[in-house]
């Protein structure tokens, strides 16, 4: 989008305010449905957390498999409002909320519950079993390398193998309402780590070859595991791997029946350095100009919208609009003022509006009660995100 178009579209609108690009949301679509060629999709809410969009994404991916919930309070609000088969991709160890699901059977036809430990399997048999019920699970398997001196992923899921996995299975043998339905592995270090960061060279480099001896040794967990759950007879819905990062190398292994994808939709910035695609930005913020401390500085209402994770520069925003605008290193994104240096060729002015860019793509809807749809230059809609729904699932 161009810069004098999007000032002319929103002459009159109250800032700060998000937008979504209809346009580069659809050409994203198009580019993830390419990359998957025909795999299932499953759509990571967390990275999408607005109900219109999610359904939008439902009705315009050929391929899109359920979704993958965030909390359990979500995915219960998600099967209220019609949506069905819903992974919960992480446990959960809330009592009230699991019943919930128990007491309820169009809820426990939606969910799987995401499981790694005999804990989490513990709580839910004796639920399901109070409730003379059986609970569909899903089992996390670590996908994370570990090379000489490096720790190659996350810290989340403690069966780290297949001899894990096969302890597990029959450590929880006993438990009658149970039934193991999901494996997933997410592979953090390949979906969610740049290769090709501008004036990285060395580091991109690393990255490279660390990346490629994972994916291999990912390949053969997965498929072990895989060979675990047949000796024991045991017959899987789905077997989801990747993120957006991953579509590729995920996809390669034949036995991965879908791929999760969130972030690609909006393309937030921590997905533009990657070699393996590019994506269009599609969501971003607007802020007005309501100082110009110097001839070359101008400072924005607020902003500062950090994104999580470890708390390096590149969980910032980024610039977007007009070109050329820098944040100022001392300051960032700040929480009432964020002021940036331009000197670019457009006549900015006290009172003009500026556009930024989060790091991660569903977080920005926390700030926002609703996104304005801009399609071929025109304000098509204002939809609700889920604050705008005044849901905070976390
Ligand atoms: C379990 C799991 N799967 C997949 C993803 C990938 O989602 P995205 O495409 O938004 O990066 C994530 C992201 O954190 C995740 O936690």
């Amino acid at each position: 989008m161009e810069y004098k178009v999007l000032k002319s579209i929103f002459k009159t609108q109250k800032a700060p305010f998000a937008i979504l690009d209809m346009n580069a949301l659809d050409d994203n679509i198009q580019e993830i449905t390419k990359r998957a060629q025909g795999r299932n999709i499953r759509i990571a809410t967390k990275s999408i957390r607005c109900r219109y969009v999610l359904n939008y994404l439902l009705e315009k991916l050929p391929h899109s498999f359920g979704w993958m919930a965030f909390t359990l309070e979500e995915a219960i609000w998600l099967s209220e409002n019609g949506f069905t088969n819903i992974l919960l991709g992480y446990p959960t160890y809330e009592i009230d909320l699991i019943e919930q699901v128990l007491s309820n059977e169009k809820h426990n036809s939606s969910i799987y519950f995401m499981v790694d430990k005999l804990e989490h399997i513990e709580l839910l048999n004796e639920i399901a079993a109070k409730h003379k019920t059986h609970t569909k699970l899903c089992v996390d398997v670590d996908m994370s390398s570990t090379f000489p001196g490096i720790y190659f992923g996350v810290y989340r899921s403690s069966i780290k193998n297949a001899a894990d996995l096969k302890s597990l299975i029959r450590s929880s043998s006993s438990f009658s309402n149970v039934k193991w339905k999901g494996l997933m592995g997410y592979e953090a270090q390949i979906a969610g780590i740049g290769d090709n960061v501008p004036g990285a060279t060395m580091m991109n480099k690393i990255i490279g070859v660390l990346k490629s001896k994972s994916i291999k040794e990912i390949a053969e967990r997965r498929s072990a595991c895989l060979k675990v759950l047949a000796d024991n007879s045991i017959e899987l819905d789905f077997v989801n791997g990747g993120g957006t990062g991953s579509i590729e190398s995920t996809l390669k292994e034949s036995g991965v029946t879908e791929i999760t994808v969130g972030s690609g939709f909006y393309q937030s910035h921590l997905f533009d350095n990657y070699s393996n695609f590019k994506h269009k930005p599609a969501l971003f913020y607007a802020l007005r100009i309501v100082r110009k401390p110097t001839a070359t500085i101008f400072t924005a209402l607020g902003g500062g919208y950090i994104a999580s994770g470890a708390t390096d520069g590149s969980k910032q925003p980024q610039t977007f609009l007009p070109k050329g605008m820098k944040l100022i290193k001392n300051e960032g994104a700040g929480e009432v003022q964020t002021p940036f240096e331009y000197r670019g060729k457009e006549p900015l002015k006290i009172g003009d509006l500026v556009f930024f860019r989060h790091a991660k793509a569903g977080e920005l809807c926390e700030r926002f009660n609703e996104l304005i749809l801009v399609r071929a230059n025109k304000i098509e809609q204002i939809v609700p995100t889920y604050r705008g729904e005044n849901k905070c699932f976390l």
